[in-house]
Formats: structure tokens, C-alpha cells, sequence
């Protein structure tokens, strides 16, 4: 059986361009004892793989020019050598950007039966979510009664975040892109505001009119302009989780810093960093918390659906034009 899959020809320096992702197909081995043959039905794309095309590790590998790239998918099981999955199962991987996945049953895991579209394993209860869960959770230690600030509020992370943060009791402000991501902010109970076409200063004025008294919380998905506004509208003890910069992951050198970082000083703030990975031990307890919600539509989430395999590296590029509300994905 053959897989077909992207890769991608070379390690681009800023934006990408569709060129840089090549079509390949492989005719699959038989499959060995423990290994498991997925058709995948949903893919992933994630800004962070921009990062795993730079040839440099990160705090993960790189992808490889040539060979398969990979990512989060879900699909169905057409084969197995493993006695824990049975064809027809549905189950979700690491083996993304192909058709058909073959891979060891260790790194296969079956989908909770939560009563959810299996693509929501991919967005709300999957990575995403548990990400805007850690950040707000483990990271930003939110508490009831504070103000939030969230970037890139109408993502796959941000817009779970804002959700968590006012069902915590939070005033929620959330910065986002076109009109249609602010009025679902906004249908959400999320004071929404857009940072197109403004540089820190303005930004950091429409924040304040937003919330007067400061934020408690920051949750930075963005950096550049959006990090420098909020921290202009600090309050005392302020917490800021760092989860992505990705107003920089295109960028074709140095990236220059806030110009107040003493704000961090100023209002004996804390700003951390965290990769969701290092907190995975904590998946069941952010499904056991969050995935009833969504399964009974307390939580609301939005998905942008590309079709076909061949519409994977628009997708993916579509990310850093602001083209996704809510979880980017593939539809195979
Ligand atoms: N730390 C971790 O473990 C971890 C895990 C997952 C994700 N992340 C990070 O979390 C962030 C959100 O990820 P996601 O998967 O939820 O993506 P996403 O928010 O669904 O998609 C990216 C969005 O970012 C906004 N954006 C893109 N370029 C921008 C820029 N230059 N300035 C302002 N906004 C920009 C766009 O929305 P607008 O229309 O609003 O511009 C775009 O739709 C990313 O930075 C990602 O790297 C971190």
C-alpha cells in the first residue's frame, strides 16, 4: 500500500512559500509485529512546525528537507500487528501531513469515547486546549475575580483560554484579527480588541480603555506589539504566560525586545514560558475538567477546515495570515 505525504525541499528563511512543500509518495513495508496502519481522516497544523523548519533544534527536533514531515492527526485503524487495536478503531498519532500512517502501537492512542467529533482530539481536547488549560492553570496561576488578557484570543488555544478564564470568574479581554473573530469574542462575554494596524502604543491605549485597572493575567501568544502593550497594563503582581511568539516565527533575523521590560520591574511581575509537552502527565485530569463541557456545548469552539491532503501547506501557511478561527485542520 502507498502513503503519500509532504515534506518539505528546504529550510526557508521568513515566511514559507508553497513551494517549499513537496508531494512524495512511499510504498509502505509489510507490517512488523506491534505495528499498527491508520488511514488518517483529520490533520493538523500547528504554528509551531514553522519552528521545526528551521534545520535547528528548538526544544524539539527538526523536521528533515526529503523526508516525511509529521504532526498531530487522527484516523482510522485499516491494519494491526498489535493486539490493542482492532481495524476500525479510531485513534489519534503523531504521523500527520500523509494519507496513511504506519507506525509502532506505542505511539497510537485510542480516542476517548466523550461523545465529541473525532477532530475535536485535535483542537479543543486535544494539544490546544490542554495547552490553554496549563498556561492559564499551571502557569499564570489565574485566580477567581482576575483580570485576563489573551493574544491570538480566537485560535486554537486563545479561544479556549478566554472561555476558561471567564468560567473561572475572570474579566476577559481578548486580542484578535478580522471583525468575525472579534464578534465571536464578543458572543463569548470577551472584550474583544484589534491590534490590526496599530503599533504598541495605540494598542496599549485600547487596552487600557478596555480595562482600566490592569490585567493580573497576561496569556502571550503573539509577542512583538502585543507584549509591549500589555505590559504597559500591568497590575501589581501580574503573572504573564508565555505559550508562543508567533508574531516572530517568520521573521528574518533578531527580533528586538520590549522597549519596557522595567514594566515587569515596576509591578513585581512574573513572566514564564512552558511547553505544554512537559505537562502531559496532567491530560486526563484537563479531559476529565474540560471534556464534559465541551460535549455538552458549555464550551464552544470553532474549526477551520481545509479539504484534502493537498490543501495541508496552505493550511499551515494560513496561520500566520490570521486565515483560521478557532482549530486550522485537514480534512482528509
Ligand atoms: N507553549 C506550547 O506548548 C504551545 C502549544 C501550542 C501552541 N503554542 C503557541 O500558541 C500560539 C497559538 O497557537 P494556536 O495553535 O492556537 O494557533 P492559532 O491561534 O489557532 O492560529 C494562529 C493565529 O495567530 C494570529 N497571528 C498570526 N500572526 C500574527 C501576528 N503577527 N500578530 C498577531 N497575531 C497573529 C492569527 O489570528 P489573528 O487573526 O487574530 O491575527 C492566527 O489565526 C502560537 O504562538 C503557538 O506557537 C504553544
Amino acid at each position: 500500500m502507498e502513503s503519500n505525504y509532504f515534506t518539505i525541499i528546504d529550510y526557508p528563511t521568513g515566511m514559507p512559500s508553497r513551494d517549499l512543500f513537496a508531494l512524495r509518495h512511499r510504498e509502505l513495508p509489510e507490517l512488523a509485529d506491534g505495528e499498527v496502519r491508520i488511514r488518517n481522516t483529520w490533520l493538523s497544523v500547528d504554528p509551531y512546525m514553522r519552528g521545526r523548519m528551521s534545520g535547528q533544534r528548538t526544544y524539539i527536533d527538526p523536521f528533515v528537507a526529503g523526508e516525511p514531515l509529521d504532526g498531530a492527526a487522527v484516523g482510522e485503524v485499516i491494519a494491526s500487528r498489535d493486539a490493542r487495536f482492532q481495524e476500525g478503531d479510531k485513534v489519534s498519532h503523531g504521523a500527520g501531513w500523509r494519507d496513511v500512517a504506519q507506525l509502532s502501537g506505542e505511539a497510537v492512542h485510542k480516542l476517548p469515547d466523550l461523545g465529541v467529533p473525532e477532530q475535536a482530539y485535535l483542537g479543543v481536547l486535544g494539544m490546544p486546549g490542554m495547552t490553554a488549560w496549563t498556561g492559564l492553570n499551571r502557569i499564570a496561576d489565574m485566580r477567581e475575580g482576575d483580570n485576563v488578557l489573551v493574544s491570538a484570543a480566537s485560535g486554537a488555544v486563545g479561544s479556549l483560554t478566554v472561555q476558561l478564564a471567564k468560567a473561572k470568574g475572570g474579566r476577559v479581554v481578548g486580542i484578535a484579527g478580522a471583525p468575525q473573530k472579534l464578534e465571536w469574542l464578543e458572543s463569548l462575554g470577551v472584550t474583544p480588541v484589534s491590534y490590526r494596524g496599530k503599533d504598541a502604543r495605540e494598542l496599549a491605549a485600547d487596552l487600557h480603555k478596555a480595562c482600566p485597572d490592569g490585567f493580573d493575567v497576561y496569556y502571550e501568544n503573539v509577542g512583538g506589539a502585543c507584549l509591549e502593550a500589555a505590559l504597559d497594563n500591568l497590575r501589581l503582581g501580574a503573572r504573564i504566560a508565555v505559550c508562543g511568539l508567533i508574531d516572530s516565527y517568520n521573521a528574518q533575523g533578531p527580533t528586538p525586545g520590549p522597549s519596557n521590560l522595567s514594566k515587569l520591574l515596576f509591578h513585581r511581575a512574573r513572566m514564564e514560558g512552558f511547553i505544554v509537552m512537559d505537562h502531559w502527565d496532567h491530560y486526563p485530569r484537563f479531559l476529565e475538567e474540560v471534556g464534559p463541557r465541551v460535549a455538552n456545548g458549555e464550551i464552544s469552539y470553532k474549526e477551520t477546515v481545509e479539504e484534502g491532503l493537498d490543501a495541508t501547506p496552505d493550511a499551515f501557511l494560513k496561520l500566520f495570515e490570521g486565515g483560521n478561527t478557532g482549530k486550522m485542520l485537514v480534512r482528509l
